[in-house]
């Protein structure tokens, strides 16, 4: 929420310059006309299972003619679903020549292959369909009740069904096939009827904490992943990408409630919806991604912290802060000088708020570069006395440092963090 200028937490595009074609190079190199459509996709077929201790992997292919619906499909898939651990089951499927962005391991490290079975005795169970295929996920506990993630196209809503805004003919779902192609990826879970969903982050949802599914006079929920830089606009995508979702789930028959997490462990370009069709009988959740892989961990839970443990756990947990991290902070876009600083400090001395730490932001800076100070605004002696002050009385100073480091202008600019940047 700090940094209005630069494109600050922004990771989350999945593009590597200069790697492959660009998606214009692309379309003009492979003269494929777009159907725009995924009404006719094929789906594909499931074969050349090999089962092992840890989980099973399978050959899908496209079972049938090419519908090139926002893109170019991939003929041939691969499937490895792992038992993780006892409550974490993963399932991925990408393009068997690897040619789709995935998230590099340098930037998230992935769980290690596990060394003890769990395919027998693992809270979730993957079951599939071959042709045309389709998987689902279960509680081993419960095997009845709804599954957990369900792509088959009989557990969905019947299709076609009209866009939800009908002045947007994306908002309809035309059909449910597993769509796979090079700029285009789609799949869809059948969700307990007007269950409880949260997170799918980064957002400040109208809704609440708990996601508008369309159920008891909701419209639903399209949520954009793509992280940009911008205040706290309502329903938008915003800094950060966190393609998680957990599902409370509460049975009215049993009375027993329960709760799962799915992460989709994607960087790509995506929309989110969440959508219950009129008259149907379950809500539905469709991913559509712009590029990538689909890269599912299913989380058992049962309770929310569960959840969000096993989360951690298989993604990283967050990074320790120190004590005073959880203690008062002031911080705004707009500090004009050094001496607006300070006078802020001795306001919040005076009238008896604590303040632990105060921050600027990239305003702070010349020409907004990062490891810098504005040489009139806050010249470099006086910031760095200002800090020492704030020691002197067990305070904290923070300067924003924006991901962005500016590109110098000309050979007369002098700016080390891009030079020496560039020559290393
Ligand atoms: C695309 O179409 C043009 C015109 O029909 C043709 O000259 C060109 O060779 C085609 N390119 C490819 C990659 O098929
Ligand atoms: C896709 O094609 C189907 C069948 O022709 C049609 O009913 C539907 O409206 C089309 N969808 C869009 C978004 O144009
Ligand atoms: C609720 O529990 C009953 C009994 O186990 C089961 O038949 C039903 O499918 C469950 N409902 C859902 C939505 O899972
Ligand atoms: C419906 O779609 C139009 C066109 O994309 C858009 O401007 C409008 O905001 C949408 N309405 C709602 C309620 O989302
Ligand atoms: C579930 O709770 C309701 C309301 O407390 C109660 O009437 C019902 O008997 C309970 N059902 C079961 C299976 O325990
Ligand atoms: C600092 O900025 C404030 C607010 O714009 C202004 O009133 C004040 O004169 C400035 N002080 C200095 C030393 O530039
Ligand atoms: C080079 O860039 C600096 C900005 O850092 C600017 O002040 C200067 O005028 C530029 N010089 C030329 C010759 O464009």
């Amino acid at each position: 929420m700090f940094s209005l200028l630069l494109g600050g937490l922004s990771f989350a595009t999945g593009l590597v310059w200069g790697r492959y074609p660009s998606l214009l190079q692309r379309q003009f190199s492979s003269n494929v006309t777009y159907s725009m459509n995924v009404t006719d996709c094929p789906g594909y077929t499931l074969g050349s299972i090999t089962e092992s201790e840890y989980g099973l992997t399978a050959q899908l292919s496209l079972a049938g003619s090419a519908c090139n619906a926002f893109g170019t499909d991939i003929k041939d898939l691969s499937i490895e679903v792992t038992y993780q651990s006892q409550t974490t089951l993963h399932v991925k499927i990408y393009d068997t020549a690897n040619q789709q962005f995935t998230i590099p391991e340098s930037v998230i490290e992935r769980p290690a292959v596990p060394t003890t079975s769990f395919t027998k005795s693992s809270d979730l169970v993957f079951n599939y369909d071959a042709s045309p295929f389709a998987f689902w996920i279960t509680r081993r506990s419960d095997p009845d009740t709804m599954p957990i993630f369900d792509t088959r196209v009989s557990s969905l809503p019947p299709t076609p069904i009209p866009p939800f805004n009908s002045s947007d003919p994306s908002t309809a779902f035309d059909a449910f096939p597993l769509v796979f192609e090079d700029q285009y990826l789609q799949i869809a879970s059948a969700l307990p009827f007007g269950t409880n969903i949260y997170g799918l982050g980064e957002v400040i949802a109208s809704s609440g904490f708990r996601r508008d599914i369309g159920t008891n006079g909701g419209v639903g929920t399209i949520q954009t992943h793509w992280s940009r830089d911008v205040g706290d606009p309502i329903d938008e995508n915003v800094y950060g990408s966190h393609p998680i979702y957990l599902e409370h789930r509460f049975n009215e028959t049993t009375n027993k409630s329960s709760s799962s997490g799915v992460l989709l462990l994607s960087s790509a370009g995506s929309d989110i919806f969440l959508q219950t069709p009129p008259d149907a009988k379950v809500s539905l959740i469709e991913y559509r991604m712009i590029g990538g892989i689909l890269d599912f961990y299913f989380f058992s839970g049962p309770t929310d912290a569960e959840v969000i443990a096993q989360y951690g756990a298989t993604i990283g947990y967050p990074t320790w802060q120190p004590a005073w991290g959880f203690g008062f902070h002031l911080c705004k876009w707009g500090y004009a000088n050094i001496s607006e600083d300070m006078a802020n400090v001795a306001a919040m001395r005076a009238a008896n708020i604590p303040l632990e730490v105060q921050w600027n932001d990239i305003d702070l800076y010349h020409s907004y570069r990062d490891f810098t100070t504005d040489p009139v605004s806050f010249p470099g002696d006086e910031l760095r006395e200002f800090i020492q002050q704030l020691a002197a009385n067990h305070q904290h100073y923070i300067p924003i440092v924006d991901a962005g480091v500016a590109v110098t202008l000309n050979s007369t600019d002098v700016y080390y963090p891009f030079s020496d940047g560039l020559q290393q």
